[in-house]
């Protein structure tokens, strides 16, 4: 067969392939080979947006163009035939014009790292192409399938929102209320302490939208599609066929012919199993337009719907039937609906199709459990003739004499109507409510006699809970002709768990929880059908009681609103001093149009080589024997790096690089494969050859390495005396809280390039990183290079939260140990996969509590027991558990308090730093601590929190001194902010009220020091340039990895030198230009590197004041050039020593920290006990945050890390199995926060600004503290299960893990069906997995 060409057009030029590689996706075609690096790599797996472009179809037929996001990473580039694809490129830049999109989502501050900015603006595009003015529901729906790890989203919202109508209203009716309208819930409205905060951005200065400049659909590609004789078109690569047939007959001869070749559509399927399982497919068919598969047609009976549609048309399709005919008809249709809202996000959606979907038949497909029990039927065709099977459980379970022919295909889908009597609902349950897959899913049908109330036919499907789709028939068929009532409830729950089972052992873990969420489910629909019959037949059915209603609701609406309060500048300062105003990110707009470059953005080098790395399958075992021949004998394989070529250098500080005889995790790295491209070394890699014996013990867990004593470091504090308090107190509790660890998961994953420069052995490493300095250490110790030969740079980093700093500097220094062995460049760039795998992040914590207390919550003794699981290696361990340890009090003045930290070793990748650095685990243990004295009181905890918390002047259990006023102010604003009070009373009633629903309120102090722990750690330095057309250059020791520091520091320039921000630029950080820095993280970034820019332009101001007061009107031209020819320097070194403090671990005292950021937040959740969803429905937060350098900056370090500590406390779940392997290693079963996680309201507030006289400004450093204020939302489902508890008559305290997923709340909301389910003994099976 021959290969043909293949065309399309990239942002309005045509592109035509001539040797077209149809294994080839559309995303590294883009950035590798078109050089369009605005699309981004994030995941691979079409879970995080990244790498989101608009494909525009034209249809003949139609004459209409359809355009689509999807995810670039899953699109094969010979899908794309004819059509018109755009990137972020192709809608605007800095250099021709911003589309409108790319300016709002800028200036709104809805970019921090920028990584996801390009994925996100393509997405709202595509969303606008087809609605200019689209509503909020559709706006966060063609989010939907976007994550980003910074901003938390609400600014994102705010740009987006700016389209839609009524940009300023919530669009929303919460109980009939809307944003404007002011107050939810019946209360009183916040009252805004500062009327005259300003805007963050200014609506009037956007660029409108208008929908006549947007690319035109290429008129070339139209005239294709209507002249071309439709013939079937063929690519062919090295190993595999693409046969593209654009009409039926051409299809089925194809399947004929290659049976075997599956169909691709969306590729939403066949494409992870190709790439992360190893699935090969010599053939692909892949059907173009080919219009029996777009069928959309309604007929007395039924929808039939083509299999090629999009499962976007086919919610629409719906949604547009369900508007036209009666309720009764459309029972399948709406409940297909329901799940087509939050299966996937949009570009899923928007490419998958509905025969992709039936046909892959996954365990946890969202719609075949649905159209199962809707009686559906496939109609087939084949070269022999058409056939139609039902899509029934047989189908499901691939029972080959109910399945397809391998040369049949579907072309269509019958969907028939509902009857009178008939009911279909469907119901899921996932980590997160959306784009995220079902734990477990159901679809029930029941049709009662005409009439009555006996069940005639029932159906029951549950997708989760097996290797397939699983009905429960014989349930099913016990229960024909049984009233519908709470006896028939009660037996059918008992049937379906017997005969729906899982193994203790099942894949997928959460075991009791599927068990109970198949019986919840089951409760759901028959409340949800007795509601129906009673609408129907109000006579004749009884009401469901009041407090039932609540299963059936949804939760708490999606719609958000938020308000802002923050600080003013003083009306004195001059107009142009930009300190205190909200500027935007500097590389917002960059970020936006994809021109912002990362380092896997940067243009190969001559001669560029690609490493990969081969990592241990064992946790713990020797490693008898590596086979490397067969990995270096393929095509292209350069060399392979071990152990024994780097002798001598294997090692830094404590860390070893390769492993020599031993591994000690999954994940640990054994060599590096470096070949000619990627795709090489990634193949050569699979074949190294490692042979291994296991070694005892395996350590995986916290209580496992108590129990082998495995222990790396131990630490204590102590004041007072606590022994002797615990004798005076009036009740003395103990207990134990668990808190999993954290996956980092920035946007952009490990990347670099080393390049040798061929002289004198220099070599230049571009890394993603947030301590060029020490990378530059550890390269130059590993290449026996003095440190001025080896120049570190980074320009911006995709995100970081402490990630990039210790494994980073192993991968950078082998890969520089491989470029400078081959004297050629070396790119290594991690796989989502790889990066979970092997870079380890926050470290899972167990922590132990005793404490003392009066009556009325006073504690006066604490003994506290921290554990954390620190992995094989040391890395950041022990400073975490120090920083922890120092900051475990929070906010609280505990007099006698002893704490003891102990990092444990273990067989799991070597945890590290992550943003919080210890406080976010050790501030939950205490904050337990004190609910459970609060439950052991009688009193609230927010009653108890405050009773405890530091007033005034006062000293910390390490001595150092500390003034808690802005903690009390955050305290009480925050109180009135929330209406705490009212508001809790109103939870009271709500919860009395509803059974199955619980809301549930919490408010938690912050109190954040800040501060280096030694003086040196805090010392800064800087390099400012004038030129002598008087534009500055500075250049500074601090990573911008998001936080804006780059931002504050040409804010700092500027007001010093009284310069135009705009004539002040900043290239990269370099050990080249600030040598010997410090690693950018602990919040003082812009802190410190801000007061040394400011040393250094003071230094330059002193010199050229002579010049500048015998020329006051002149310009910065003016006095540089007057400077220059009267030889003064225009350059000028800055430089702080950081601020003073120390810490003294054998006295337990100390000055680590230079101050305290204080802060509350009061959340209030939804949770449906039924399921262990929750809703955040509101947050407030109030900050003191000394005087904001920069308040859009400021609060969205608060939002984004609230929204991550959010993560941490309540979905964030890594699974690994009880052999230590991490299986959570990407979007797609590690879920963080999405656009539908975000509180319903927020409301960020500042204090009125108050004066730090040592720090920049008198400002505060913001990066970190937020993350903890998350923990409210963690207390708030606390208080929320507490009371579904109550009122079940269980009392007491509740021992609960963070985070509080789904599963976690329902199995603590124990109900009649939690103990109807079976329970496996301990012991009794291997789980499949554990936690760590
Ligand atoms: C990030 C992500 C999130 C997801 N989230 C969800 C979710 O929340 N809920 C959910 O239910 N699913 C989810 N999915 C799964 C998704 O629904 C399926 O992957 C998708 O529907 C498959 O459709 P496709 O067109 O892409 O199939 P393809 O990958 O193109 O094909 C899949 C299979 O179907 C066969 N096939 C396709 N069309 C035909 C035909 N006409 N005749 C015969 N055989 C055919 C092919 O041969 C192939 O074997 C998710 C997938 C991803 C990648
Ligand atoms: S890179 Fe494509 S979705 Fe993540
Ligand atoms: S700004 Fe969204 S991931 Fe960083």
């Amino acid at each position: 067969m021959d290969s043909q060409e293949l065309l399309f057009f990239v942002n309005g030029r045509k592109v035509i392939e001539k040797n077209v590689d149809p294994e080839m996706m559309l995303l590294p075609y883009l950035r590798k080979k078109l050089r369009l690096t605005g699309t981004k790599y994030g995941c691979g797996s079409g879970g995080c947006g990244a790498c989101t472009v608009m494909v525009s179809r034209y249809n003949p037929s139609t004459k209409a163009v359809r355009h689509h996001p999807v995810n670039a990473c899953l699109t094969p580039i010979c899908s794309l035939y004819g059509t018109a694809v755009t990137t972020v490129e192709g809608i605007g830049s800095t250099r021709t014009r911003l589309h409108p999109i790319q300016e709002r989502i800028a200036k709104c501050h809805g970019t921090q790292c920028g990584f996801c900015t390009p994925g996100m603006v393509m997405s709202m595009y595509a969303l606008l192409r087809n609605h200019p003015e689209p509503t909020l529901d559709q706006l966060t729906d063609a989010l939907s399938g976007n994550l980003c790890r910074c901003t938390g989203y609400r600014p994102i919202i705010d740009a987006c929102k700016t389209f839609c109508k009524a940009s300023g209203c919530c669009q929303g009716k919460e109980n009939g209320v809307c944003c404007s309208d002011g107050g939810v819930n019946g209360l009183a409205e916040l009252q805004d302490g500062d009327e005259t905060s300003p805007e963050l951005f200014s609506e009037e200065e956007f660029l409108p939208l208008d929908p006549t400049q947007e690319l035109i659909f290429p008129p070339e590609l139209m005239l294709m599609a209507e002249k071309q004789p439709p013939k079937t078109r063929v690519f062919c690569g090295d190993r595999m066929t693409w046969i593209s047939p654009v009409t039926l007959k051409e299809l089925l001869e194809a399947k004929f012919k290659y049976p075997q070749a599956p169909i691709v559509m969306g590729n939403t399927s066949v494409g992870p199993e190709v790439k992360f399982k190893g699935v090969f497919h010599p053939a692909i068919i892949s059907p173009d337009r080919i219009e029996e598969l777009g069928v959309i047609s309604q007929a007395c009976d039924g929808l039939t719907l083509g299999a090629g549609l999009s499962l976007d048309q086919v919610k629409h399709v719906l949604a547009d039937v369900v508007q036209k005919l009666p309720e009764e008809k459309t029972q399948t249709y709406r409940a297909l609906l329901k799940h087509l809202r939050t299966l996937a996000g949009s570009q899923i959606r928007n490419m998958a199709s509905l025969g992709g979907h039936i046909v892959s038949r996954h365990l946890d497909s969202d719609l075949n459990p649905l159209l199962a029990v809707g009686n559906c039927t496939l109609n087939l065709l084949s070269k022999d003739g058409e056939r139609q099977i039902p899509l029934s459980e047989q189908f499901l379970r691939k029972c080959p004499d109910a399945d397809l022919k391998p040369q049949e295909v579907l072309v269509s889908v019958s969907i028939p109507y509902s009857r009178k009597w008939e009911f279909v609902s469907a119901f899921r349950q996932a980590q997160r409510q959306q784009n995220a897959l079902a734990i477990v899913n159901s679809g029930m049908r029941v049709l009662f006699r005409e009439g009555g109330d006996l069940i005639k036919e029932l159906s029951i499907l549950y997708g989760g809970v097996g290797p397939t789709t699983v009905s429960a028939t014989n349930s099913c068929q016990r229960l024909i002709g049984r009233p519908w009532n709470e006896e028939m409830l009660d037996t059918a729950c008992r049937l379906v768990l017997d005969e729906v089972t899982l193994p203790g052992s099942a894949p997928g873990g959460k075991v009791e929880f599927k068990r109970t969420l198949i019986i919840s489910f089951l409760f759901k629909f028959y409340l949800e059908v007795s509601q129906s019959l009673k609408r129907m037949d109000p006579a004749h059915y009884p009401s469901l009681a009041d407090r039932y209603e609540s299963a059936l609701e949804d939760l708490h609406s999606k719609h958000h609103w938020r308000t802002l309060t923050h600080q003013n500048v003083d009306p004195m300062q001059l107009p142009q001093d930009p300190i205190g105003r909200p500027i935007m990110h500097l590389s917002g707009i960059k970020h936006a149009t994809g021109e912002a470059i990362y380092c896997d953005d940067m243009p190969a080098v001559d001669q560029e080589l690609f490493l990969t790395f081969v990592t241990s399958s064992r946790a713990h075992a020797r490693i008898v024997s590596i086979d490397l021949s067969e990995a270096l004998s393929l095509p292209g394989v350069v060399d392979i790096i071990t152990a024994d070529h780097l002798q001598g250098v294997n090692t830094f500080a404590t860390e070893t690089f390769l492993a020599t005889d031993e591994v000690h995790c999954i994940g640990h790295l054994v060599c590096a494969v470096i070949a000619e491209s990627e795709t090489q070394a990634k193949q050569a890699a699979k074949q190294v050859k490692i042979v291994y014996q296991d070694l005892k013990p395996l350590i995986l867990t916290i209580e496992e390495a108590i129990q082998h004593k495995s222990f790396e470091s131990e630490r204590k504090l102590e004041c007072g005396n606590v022994d002797e308090a615990f004798q005076k107190v009036d009740q003395i509790l103990e207990g134990e809280i668990y808190i999993g660890g954290q996956e980092h998961f920035y946007m952009e994953t490990q990347s670099m390039l080393v390049v040798p420069k061929g002289e004198d052995g220099e070599i230049d490493v571009y890394v993603s990183t947030q301590f060029p300095k020490y990378i530059q250490d550890v390269v130059a110790s590993t290449l026996k290079l003095s440190a001025n030969k080896v120049m570190c740079h980074v320009r911006r980093v995709g995100g970081a939260f402490g990630g990039k700093v210790g494994k980073t500097s192993i991968l950078a220094a082998i890969t520089a140990f491989a470029a400078s062995k081959h004297g050629r460049a070396v790119r290594c760039i991690l796989e989502r996969g790889e990066d979970m795998l092997i870079t380890g992040g926050r470290h899972p914590y167990l922590g132990k509590y005793k404490a003392g207390f009066m009556n009325d919550g006073r504690i006066l003794a604490l003994d506290v027991e921290h554990y954390s699981n620190g992995g094989s290696s040391v890395d950041e361990s022990l400073w975490v558990l120090e920083w922890g340890l120092l900051k475990m009090e929070n906010a609280y003045k505990f007099p006698n308090l002893r704490c003891w930290g102990t990092v444990c070793r273990t067989n799991l990748p070597s945890n590290t730093a992550f943003r919080g650095f210890g406080f976010p685990q050790a501030g939950l243990i205490t904050e337990a601590c004190i609910t459970d004295v609060a439950v052991q009181c009688g009193l609230s905890p927010e009653q108890v929190r405050a009773i405890n918390m530091y007033k005034q002047i006062d000293i910390t259990h390490y001595k150092q001194e500390l003034s808690a006023k802005p903690l009390a102010e955050c305290w009480r604003e925050c109180m009135a902010k929330s209406s705490y009070s009212l508001r809790k009373t109103a939870v009271e009633r709500f919860n009395a009220e509803n059974s199955w629903k619980k809301r549930g309120l919490a408010m938690i102090p912050l109190k954040f020091p800040v501060g280096t722990g030694l003086l040196a750690l805090g010392q800064a330095a800087a390099l400012v340039h004038i030129y002598l057309d008087g534009s500055a250059l500075v250049t500074h020791g601090g990573i911008e990895m998001g936080q804006g520091v780059h931002t504050k520091i040409i804010q700092v320039v500027s007001r010093e030198l009284r310069m135009p921000m705009s004539s002040v630029h900043l290239r990269e950080t370099s050990t080249e230009t600030v040598p010997n820095t410090n690693a950018s993280g602990g919040s003082v970034v812009a802190d410190l590197n801000g007061l040394a820019v400011k040393d250094a332009c003071q230094t330059l101001l002193k010199r050229l004041e002579p010049i500048i007061s015998k020329n006051p009107r002149g310009t910065w031209k003016d006095w540089a050039q007057t400077a220059f020819d009267q030889s003064i320097s225009l350059s000028a070194v800055g430089y702080f020593r950081g601020y003073e403090s120390d810490m003294n671990w054998e006295k337990g005292e100390g000055h680590p920290f230079e101050y305290f950021v204080y802060g509350a937040a009061c959340s209030e959740v939804e949770i449906d006990c039924l399921t262990g969803a929750h809703k955040n429905i509101r947050t407030d937060i109030v900050m003191d945050v000394g005087r904001s350098i920069n308040p859009a900056i400021d609060i969205g370090q608060v939002e984004g890390a609230f929204i991550q500590g959010m993560g941490l406390y309540t979905i964030e779940e890594l699974s690994y199995s009880p052999q230590g392997m991490l299986y959570s290693r990407g979007p797609n079963q590690y879920k963080i926060p999405a656009i539908c996680d975000i509180p319903t309201e927020l409301h960020v507030s500042f204090l009125p600004p108050s004066e730090h006289s040592n720090t920049l400004y008198s400002s505060k450093g913001l990066g970190e503290s937020g993350l903890f204020l998350g923990c409210s939302v963690f207390f708030a489902i606390h208080d929320a299960v507490r009371a579904a508890r109550q009122e079940r008559g269980i009392s007491g305290p509740l021992k609960l893990r963070s985070p509080l997923t789904p599963e976690r709340i329902r199995m603590a909301c124990e109900d009649k069906f939690t103990k109807m389910i079976p329970r496996d003994k301990p012991g009794s099976y291997v789980p499949w997995n554990v936690p760590v």
